[in-house]
């Protein structure tokens, strides 16, 4: 195992209550960041009960019991109510919110966009992007001081709009990005709500905003797809492919409904979690200058100096146990909620209908049980052995069972292709004493952005 040093060791983390929060702080909290309220014993124990005024929650640890509710038992839990009521006025019944017979044939009909060969198709894309983000530091005065997440937000939106739209342009980029934030800022209100047990009229702060943002980005989608039909192009983008996707059980395809929705949930899901992942990569790696020169080593010995390709991406090894890492500490969908259908047993535990079960992907991540040293920075833990070693459900970025991230192997290949292409000519360093505050909003992002100066950049090979 690879000596750590200090920089091993990071301040940006949840610092958990001790005990379970008195109600009403509890709710405060919850409003104001849920990860917070999360006690220590969800880094310790296998399960932990928790009930919200009449709202019973269970907190799932244990990795028998994930593997219970996410693939064993999977038909005996749905999204759930906090789900539909935070994803689904924007998402409205597609891949990601929806559940049982709605779910099943949605999943079946775009399986074959996500096949490695259209994948693979898509890598030229990804590593462009990279580079015009690259081009933009260059372009910048050395020491220059750059918001790496809003940096990566845009490099991600660009390998979107070269993957799943085609380049399709007439669409207003940023304000599709200040939608999505606006959209979800006060779902962490909905969630306390819905605890709470409120009826879904209840007003809460930001709602008119929330709604102006859904309309613009239904509005948008309209627009995209509306143009698609009227322009084809080459038809290989992942919107041409939504629009050709049929259920091959059934022959069912998709209604201008459902590909409203699918098309938003695949550019929401497959962009906020990705510039996430590169922007605590880097952090990261600004903070273990070892680590960032043994990447770009790695880098630089596969492509021989030259452009980078698809073929080299897959041999970058150490470059992918670092993302997996990365997504370790700072795994960006760090809650995976799920809501009894029935009365059932998980464990020694009864769990009646209807209660919420949350899997805290964040705390399973840094479980004592499950990790040596849990908040150190340690690639080596995805060395395969020891991964053989583990158990598969203490690590969790992409979810498991039926409902596994559809988009996996694709953020598998562009976390690689960017990190790669931006590590090989471009140095970025934390601003110094800076430590990101952890905030989550359905994703995990660092409150108050990742400020980041650049200082070395290297001509474009
Ligand atoms: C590092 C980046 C990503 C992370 C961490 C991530 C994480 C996740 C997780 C944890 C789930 C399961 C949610 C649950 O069980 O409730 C999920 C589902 C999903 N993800 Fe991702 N995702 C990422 C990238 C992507 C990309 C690039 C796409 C599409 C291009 C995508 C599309 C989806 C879709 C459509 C689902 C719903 C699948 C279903 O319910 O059948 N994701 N994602």
């Amino acid at each position: 195992m690879r000596a750590m040093g200090t920089t091993a060791v990071h301040s940006a983390r949840v610092q958990p209550p001790e005990q379970r929060l008195p109600t009403f702080r509890l709710l405060r909290r919850m409003i104001d960041n849920p990860v917070e309220t999360w006690p220590r014993a969800v880094y310790q124990e296998r399960v932990f009960r928790s009930r919200i005024l009449g709202c019973e929650m269970l907190y799932i640890m244990a990795p028998d019991l994930v593997r219970r509710v996410l693939v064993e038992d999977a038909d005996e839990f749905e999204k759930g109510e906090i789900f539909r009521r935070g994803l689904g006025p924007a998402l409205g019944d597609a891949i990601l919110t929806a559940d049982g017979s709605r779910w099943r044939w949605q999943r079946r009909a775009v399986a074959s966009i996500f096949r490695p060969e259209k994948i693979r198709g898509f890598v030229p894309a990804m590593i462009a992007a990279a580079e015009q983000t690259c081009d933009r530091f260059r372009s910048q005065p050395p020491g220059t001081e750059i918001d790496i997440g809003r940096e990566m937000m845009r490099t991600t939106l660009d390998i979107i709009l070269n993957t799943v739209v085609s380049g399709r342009r007439g669409i207003d980029w940023d304000l599709m990005q200040q939608s999505i934030d606006h959209y979800l800022e006060p779902t962490a209100w909905i969630m306390a709500l819905t605890m709470a047990g409120a009826p879904r009229w209840v007003p809460y702060p930001g709602i008119r905003r929330a709604r102006r943002a859904r309309e613009h980005l239904h509005r948008a989608m309209d627009a995209l797809i509306d143009d698609a039909r009227r322009n084809p192009g080459d038809g290989q983008d992942i919107l041409s492919l939504l629009m050709r996707a049929t259920d091959p059980e059934t022959g069912t395809s998709m209604t201008e409904m459902d590909l409203r929705y699918n098309l938003l949930t695949f550019i929401t899901a497959g962009h906020e979690t990705m510039a996430l992942v590169l922007t605590w990569t880097f952090y990261l790696l600004s903070l273990d200058p070892q680590v960032e020169e043994r990447v770009r080593r790695e880098v630089a010995a596969e492509t021989g100096g030259g452009p980078l390709r698809a073929e080299h991406i897959e041999a970058l090894a150490y470059t992918r146990q670092v993302i997996q890492e990365a997504m370790r500490l700072y795994p960006p969908a760090a809650l995976i909620v799920r809501e009894a259908r029935r009365d059932l047993r998980l464990g020694d535990e009864d769990v009646r209908a209807g209660t919420t079960v949350f899997i805290p992907v964040y705390a399973i991540h840094r479980h004592e049980a499950y990790w040596r040293k849990p908040d150190e920075f340690d690639p080596s833990r995805f060395e395969a052995d020891a991964i053989e070693a583990r158990d598969r459900y203490t690590y969790l970025p992409f979810g498991a069972g039926p409902r596994i991230c559809i988009g996996q192997s694709f953020a598998q290949w562009e976390a690689t292709a960017v990190l790669a292409t931006i590590i090989s000519s471009c140095r970025l360093r934390l601003r110094p004493d800076y430590i990101p505050e952890l905030r989550l909003r359905v994703t995990l992002r660092p409150a108050g952005g990742m400020p980041m100066r650049i200082t070395g950049v290297q001509d474009s090979v």
